[in-house]
């Protein structure tokens, strides 16, 4: 129960590249995409990075570079405010995020990074992490300075590692009472599952996103449009219903 007497909901957040197209942070697919006219196998898997560290650590720096250069949009603010408004009216709020930028901290959230974070780099000898966006040159690899091996890695989940925090996701699946997923193409596993998992359990799903998401089912609240423009308002909406 919430100090108002309703009942307590439980909202999930799922955002994807679309988020943050508005920040100016290019989608993966479709046009002007990261993925076109390149082969994720070449940049994006631990083949590559073993194959050709040079080529993948060059993709992996101009990303971690060019994150100053964005900021939050009215979605990730109306996200983090969403969640600070129904925290306090008692419902339980998370945000899973499959992006690797920082926009959403940088709004004032929490979110779980799936996919890892630009931001951090991990040594694959001693397992070490550090957060790091001052070494961004991207003919200079970062040693590691706990054990001393000549290269970390970007801590980003590549294609055949398994994303993180999967057990903690899986349980918020399983209780929530609202699904809200932005931005995302419905395309990629295990995110592209959240939807009907969250069906599965009883739970209401709005989607919000540019184009149809592949996985988008006839029984989702589909809100098309950008983020910024539906975001902010789908939000006041929801906050509406629940009381907060
Ligand atoms: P995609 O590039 O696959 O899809 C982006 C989605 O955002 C599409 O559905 C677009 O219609 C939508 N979109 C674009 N601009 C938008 C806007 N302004 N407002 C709202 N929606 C917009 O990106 P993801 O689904 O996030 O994984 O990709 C999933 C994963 O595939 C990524 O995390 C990454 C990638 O390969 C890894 O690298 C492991």
């Amino acid at each position: 129960m919430t100090p108002s007497g309703a009942r307590a909901s439980s909202i999930l957040f799922l955002t994807g590249a679309g988020v943050s197209a508005d920040s100016g942070i290019p989608t993966f697919r479709g046009a002007g995409g990261l993925w076109e006219g390149r082969r994720v196998e070449e940049v994006a898997t631990p083949r590559a990075w073993r194959a050709d560290p040079a080529l993948v650590w060059r993709f992996y720096q101009e990303r971690r570079a060019a994150l100053r250069r964005h900021e939050p949009n009215a979605a990730h603010r109306a996200i983090c405010n969403f969640e600070r408004r129904a925290s306090v009216a008692g419902h339980a709020v998370r945000l899973v995020t499959q992006n690797v930028d920082d926009l959403h901290e940088r709004a004032g959230s929490r979110p779980l990074h799936m996919h890892g974070e630009l931001a951090r780099l991990r040594c694959e000898a001693c397992a070490r992490i550090v957060l790091d966006l001052e070494h961004v040159d991207p003919e200079r690899f970062v040693p590691c300075s706990a054990c001393g091996a000549a290269r970390l890695r970007p801590d980003v989940v590549w294609f055949g590692e398994l994303p993180y925090f999967l057990d903690e996701i899986e349980r918020e699946l399983d209780t929530c009472t609202v699904l809200v997923s932005i931005g995302t193409s419905g395309i990629v596993h295990p995110a592209a599952g959240f939807l009907a998992m969250a069906r599965a359990s009883g739970a209401r799903t709005i989607v919000n996103s540019l184009d149809e998401p592949e996985n988008l089912a006839a029984e989702d609240d589909f809100r098309p449009g950008r983020a910024i423009d539906v975001v902010p308002a789908l939000l006041d909406e929801l906050a509406r219903e629940l009381g907060c």
